[in-house]
C-alpha cells in the first residue's frame, strides 16, 4: 500500500553500482564523457550525402547477427509464444517463422475456427463466444492446446504458440505444467491500423492464406473470388476484441516478463519478420552454446539459462538509476530510447514533438543536474537525422529581455557556445547538415528540413512562446522537436505573462504530441528510494513500472499497467496498490494536461516541465 501520493523528486545521494542488461548496440566508448565527443568512431563516421562522403551512418542500432544459420537442435527444439492485439500480424508472421525454422504451428484461433467449420461440440460451444469476439472458455482452450502440445511432431519440431495464454489463468495452467518459451514475442501496433487490418482481411478457405483486400490481395482473381470474411472482423467486434485483450496483457506479460520482446508490428511484414528472425537465431545461438559446453538442460535449469539469454533482448528499464553521474550504458540506453521513439515519430508524418527525458542527470530540478547529458542526447539526434540526409537546426533561446544576459535561463547559459565546440565527427557536419541557430521566425532558413530546440523555457518576466510560435508559424509542415521544454506559466514581471492569453499559451504548448517520456516516480515529499518509473515512447502506451528489490542486492523493473494517455496520479496510486485498471476516458490530452497544471500536489503539479 502506498502511504503517501507518489511524487518526482529524484534522490542523489545514494551511490551504487550501475548495472544494465547490454541492450543498447552503442558500445561504452573509452572517449571522456566531458570531451563531449561522439561515443565511437564508427559513430563518428558520417555520411553527408550531397558532399558524397559515405561511411556507416552514426548510429546503426538494430542488432544484426551476422553469418548465423539455422542449425538442427540435437536436443531441445525451439519454443516460441508470440502475442499481439488481434490483427497485430501474428497470423502472418507465424507462417514466415514456420517457413524458416520449422516449427510447429499452434494457433488457438486456427483450431478453433475448425472445430467451428466441422461443428464439432467444442466448436458448437467456441462458435458463440467467438462471433461475439469474446474469449471462449478457459477450459475449453487449455484442453486443446495443452492435448497438441504433447503430439509427437511438436515435441520433436518444438512449438510457436499463436493466441494462447490470452488470460491469466492459461498462463498459469501452462506454468503449473512446467511449458514454457525460451522467448515471448509482443507485436505492437497502433488500434486504428488494428481495425482498418481486421476490416480489410480475407481469407482463403482453400490455402488458410492470410490476405488484406489493401495490404495483401490475392495473387488472381480465381483465389479472390473465393475469399471469405472471418465473421469476427467487423469494426464493432474489432473494438471489443481489443478491450479485452488491453485488459489481459498485462497480467499475461507479467509471467513472462523476463523473456518478453516487444517488437514494432506497424511495419513492413518482412521488415518485421527480419528482426523476428534475429531474435529467434540468437536464442537459438545460446542454446547451442549451452549444449556445447555440455550442460544437462533440465527443465528448470533451462529455463533459468534460457532466461537469461533472452533477457540481452528485454528492453526493459535500466536499474540503479540513482547512480550519479550516469553510467556510459545507462546515458546511451536512454539516447537510442529516444532516437527510436522520435525516428518513428517523425516517419509517421508528426511534426509538432517534444522529448521529456527526466532521468536524474537531465532533470533541472536536481543537483546532478548535468548539461553534457543534454547536449549528448542533442547531438545523438541531430546526427542520425543528418544521416538520412536532413538539414537539421540546433536552436538554443538567447536573451529574452534587454542586453546580451537579460532573461537567460540558468541552464542554458553558455549552452550555444558548447554546442559550437561539441565533436561533430570528422567529416564536418557542423556547418553542413547541421546549424546551430536560436529560437525565432528569422532562425527559419528555407533549406532546414528539421529543428531540434534544446529545453525552450519561460523564466519569470519573459515568455518564449512568442517566439517559438513565431518560428512554428514560419516552419510550416518541418518537424519541430522540443527537447525537455519547460513551457508552464509563470507569472510576468507585472504579474501576468505577456503573450497571447493564458488559455491560448497553455493550448499552444498542448499542440506538441509527446514522442517520449520518461520520469522516475518517488513518494511524495521523499527523494529516496525510486518507487518505479513512468516511460512512453511512440507510438507506444504509457508504461508504469514498479521497482522491485530482489534478494540478490540487484533490483528490477515489473511492469504494473499501460495507459493509453499519460495516468494521472490517481491512476498511478490505483495501479501500485493493485487497484483494477481503470480504463482510461477519452479525455482530450491538452484539457487533461491543463487540469493537471492547476493541481498544486501530486506528482504532475509538481513537475515545472509539463508543458
Ligand atoms: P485469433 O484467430 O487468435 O484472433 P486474434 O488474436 O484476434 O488475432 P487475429 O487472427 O485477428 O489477427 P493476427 O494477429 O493473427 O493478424 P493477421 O496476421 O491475421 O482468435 C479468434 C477468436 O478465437 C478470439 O476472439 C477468441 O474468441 C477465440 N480464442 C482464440 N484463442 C483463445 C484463447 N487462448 N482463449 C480464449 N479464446 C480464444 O493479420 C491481420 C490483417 O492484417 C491481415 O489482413 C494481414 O494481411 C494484415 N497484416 C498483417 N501484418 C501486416 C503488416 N505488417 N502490415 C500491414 N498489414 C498487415
Amino acid at each position: 500500500m502506498l502511504p503517501t501520493t507518489l511524487s518526482s523528486l529524484h534522490s542523489t545521494n545514494v551511490t551504487l553500482t550501475p548495472s544494465l542488461s547490454p541492450l543498447s548496440p552503442f558500445s561504452p566508448s573509452s572517449s571522456s564523457f566531458l570531451s563531449l565527443s561522439p561515443s565511437s568512431s564508427t559513430q563518428r563516421r558520417r555520411r553527408l550525402n550531397s558532399l558524397c562522403v559515405f561511411g556507416d551512418t552514426h548510429l546503426r542500432i538494430s542488432p544484426k547477427p551476422k553469418g548465423l544459420r539455422v542449425k538442427c537442435l540435437v536436443s531441445e527444439p525451439l519454443k516460441v509464444m508470440i502475442s499481439g492485439a488481434p490483427a497485430s500480424g501474428k497470423g502472418t508472421q507465424c507462417e514466415l517463422i514456420v517457413q524458416k525454422f520449422g516449427l510447429v504451428h499452434i494457433s488457438t484461433g486456427d483450431l478453433l475456427r475448425a472445430e467451428v467449420s466441422s461443428g464439432t461440440e467444442i466448436g458448437n460451444k467456441a462458435k458463440e463466444f467467438m462471433n461475439a469476439g469474446c474469449l471462449v472458455p478457459d477450459e475449453i482452450v487449455t484442453a486443446m492446446v495443452t492435448a497438441r502440445l504433447s503430439r509427437e511432431d511438436v515435441v520433436e519440431r518444438g512449438w510457436l504458440l499463436d493466441g494462447y495464454p490470452r488470460s491469466f489463468a492459461q498462463a498459469q495452467s501452462l506454468e503449473k505444467l512446467k511449458i514454457r518459451p525460451a522467448i515471448y514475442i509482443v507485436l505492437d501496433v497502433p488500434d486504428e491500423i488494428l481495425i482498418n487490418r481486421c476490416i480489410g482481411r480475407r481469407l482463403d478457405p482453400v490455402t488458410r492464406k492470410i490476405y488484406h483486400i489493401k495490404n495483401f490481395p490475392p495473387e488472381t482473381e480465381e483465389i479472390k473470388a473465393r475469399l471469405v470474411i472471418r465473421p469476427d472482423d467487423t469494426e464493432e467486434k474489432v473494438k471489443s476484441r481489443l478491450e479485452i485483450y488491453k485488459q489481459n496483457s498485462e497480467a499475461i506479460s507479467s509471467t513472462y516478463l523476463k523473456i518478453m520482446t516487444k517488437i514494432d508490428g506497424n511495419r513492413p511484414k518482412e521488415e518485421i519478420f527480419k528482426e523476428i528472425e534475429s531474435f529467434l537465431l540468437q536464442v537459438q545461438k545460446d542454446k547451442e552454446k549451452m549444449e556445447k559446453s555440455g550442460n544437462t538442460l533440465l527443465e528448470s535449469k533451462s529455463h533459468k539459462i534460457q532466461t537469461s539469454a533472452s533477457e540481452d533482448n528485454w528492453r526493459g528499464i535500466p536499474t540503479k538509476l540513482n547512480n550519479i553521474p550516469h553510467s556510459r550504458e545507462i546515458r546511451d540506453y536512454f539516447y537510442k530510447d529516444v532516437l527510436d521513439a522520435t525516428q518513428r515519430a517523425i516517419n509517421d508524418g508528426r511534426i509538432r514533438l517534444k522529448v521529456e527525458n527526466n532521468i536524474p542527470e537531465l532533470n533541472p530540478e536536481m543537483d546532478v543536474y548535468r548539461i553534457g547529458t543534454l547536449m549528448e542526447l542533442v547531438r545523438v539526434l541531430a546526427l542520425s537525422f543528418a544521416d538520412d540526409g536532413k538539414q537539421v537546426k540546433v536552436c538554443v533561446q538567447g536573451s529574452m529581455g534587454e542586453g546580451a544576459l537579460t532573461g537567460m535561463p540558468l541552464q542554458l547559459a553558455g549552452t550555444r557556445k558548447i554546442l559550437e565546440y561539441m565533436d561533430w565527427g570528422d567529416y564536418g557536419a557542423l556547418g553542413t547538415f547541421i546549424k546551430i541557430g536560436s529560437v525565432g521566425a528569422k532562425e527559419v532558413d528555407e533549406q532546414d528540413d528539421m529543428f531540434i530546440i534544446v529545453a525552450p523555457q519561460n523564466a519569470v518576466g519573459n515568455c518564449i512562446i512568442d517566439d517559438l510560435k513565431a518560428m512554428t508559424d514560419a516552419a510550416g509542415n518541418r518537424p519541430v522537436i522540443l527537447i525537455n521544454p519547460r513551457l508552464k506559466d509563470l507569472p510576468g514581471s507585472s504579474g501576468i505573462m505577456q503573450t497571447m492569453g493564458r488559455d491560448k499559451r497553455l493550448e499552444y504548448a498542448g499542440s506538441f504530441q509527446n514522442c517520449y517520456f520518461f520520469r522516475l516516480l518517488y513518494y511524495a515529499g521523499t527523494q529516496y528510494p525510486i518507487m518505479g518509473a513512468l516511460r512512453m515512447s511512440y507510438p507506444y502506451r504509457y508504461e508504469l513500472y514498479k521497482r522491485v528489490d530482489e534478494p540478490s542486492g540487484k533490483e528490477k523493473y515489473v511492469i504494473l499497467s499501460t495507459f493509453t494517455e499519460r495516468p494521472t496520479t490517481d491512476e498511478i496510486n490505483d495501479a501500485f496498490q493493485g487497484k483494477p485498471s481503470v480504463m482510461i476516458k477519452p479525455i482530450h490530452f491538452i484539457n487533461k494536461c491543463r487540469n493537471e497544471a492547476k493541481n498544486t500536489s501530486g506528482i504532475w503539479g509538481f513537475l515545472s516541465g509539463i508543458f
